[in-house]
């Protein structure tokens, strides 16, 4: 069984209360992303010139807990409209969509979360809700079956996924805009931990923050989940402001050392250097020789892994780097 990893950015039970208290609320809260803020605060502002009720229909992707959620509830705020949140998941059958469609007002945004998981016969009936706002509804089957067509009102739909490639092309083209959120930088990781501190009515001092962004895989999510635990662990220890010390000592309890890596992370990078000379080695292999499954390896350790430099992906199989080799001595 998986050990509970405290740096997942998938949301945990205990992310859901921290997840709404700290979520941003306009585009002057929402840290970073500036190029997306700006080509949707154009495309907005457009719109409203036109006088037309809605924008075209907009596409967020990346990771989970970058902040795609946040940024469609935002979009909605700024052009004034309602927002009806549905999971993509959750649309099973045709009816299912047509209630959804008919009982948007308009002007309305329509998020699908997850929207690469709906069901693919709704997603077919959902381009020509989106390209000319009406639904073709087969009813009856068999000879005695008929279409009937639906007006839907006009809507915006807002489609968030963290697997571009799940998406069909056909309903990646009809969205107007598409946009890739990004890993943060670390100054705005800072940014968003003392946003959260004040939320939060913590005293942090500046080297905790900066302790716990370097941490924090760049991810707000696991930023504010990493805050909220050294909060904890410092009151516990009777400290009204947290200080580094603090954070040092909750995080390395934590078992998570400075680079945001636990021990699921450390031991692919030890089983490379200690079993394989430091590889190549392939996928299958790699698997056996630290008991874990591939696709916890694809999908959980390697992204990150080789997003900071600590793996490298060649055809013949992963490598690790002298900068992995270097950490894995400093934590010994
Ligand atoms: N740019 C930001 N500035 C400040 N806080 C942010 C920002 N982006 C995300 N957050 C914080 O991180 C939390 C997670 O963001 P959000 O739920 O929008 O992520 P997501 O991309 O929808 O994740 P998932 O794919 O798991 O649904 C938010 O509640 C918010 O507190
Ligand atoms: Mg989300």
């Amino acid at each position: 069984m998986q050990k509970e990893r405290r740096v997942s950015p998938q949301t945990k039970k205990e992310d859901e209360v921290l997840d709404l208290a700290l979520r941003p609320q306009s585009f002057s809260q929402y840290i970073g992303q500036e190029k997306i803020k700006k080509n949707i605060s154009i495309i907005i502002e457009a719109a409203k010139k036109r006088k037309e009720a809605c924008i075209e229909h907009i596409l967020f992707y990346g990771g989970s807990g970058l902040g795609k959620t946040t940024l469609s509830y935002i979009v909605a705020k700024e052009m004034g409209s309602g927002i009806r949140v549905i999971a993509g998941p959750s649309i099973k059958k045709a009816g299912d969509l047509a209630a959804i469609l008919t009982n948007l007002r308009e002007g309305d945004v329509l998020f699908i979360d997850e929207i690469h998981r709906m069901n693919r016969v709704c997603e077919e009936m959902i381009y020509p809700a989106m390209e000319e706002f009406k639904l073709n509804l087969i009813i009856g089957n068999g000879p005695m079956a008929r279409t009937m067509e639906l007006k839907v009102p006009r809507f915006t739909l807002i489609g968030a996924t963290t697997r571009l490639a799940f998406l069909s092309s056909p309903l990646r083209s009809r969205f107007g805009g598409t946009f890739r959120v990004e890993n943060y930088k670390k100054n705005e990781i800072e940014e968003i931990i003392k946003r959260s501190s004040s939320l939060l009515d913590i005293k942090i001092k500046n080297d905790a923050v900066k302790l716990i962004a370097s941490c924090s895989r760049f991810n707000p999510r696991v930023a504010n989940r990493l805050l909220k635990r050294v909060r904890d662990f410092s009151e516990v220890e009777g400290n009204k402001t947290v200080s580094r010390k603090d954070a040092q000592e909750a995080l390395s309890f934590l078992d998570i050392d400075e680079m945001g890596l636990e021990s699921g992370d450390r031991k692919i990078l030890q089983t490379l250097e200690e079993k394989f000379s430091g590889g190549p080695a392939g996928l299958h292999s790699l698997s056996i020789a630290s008991s874990e499954e591939k696709e916890t390896i694809i999908d959980i350790y390697e992204p990150y892994l080789v997003q900071i430099g600590f793996i490298k992906r060649t055809p013949r199989g992963r490598v690790i780097t002298e900068k992995a080799k270097k950490h894995l001595k400093t934590i010994k």
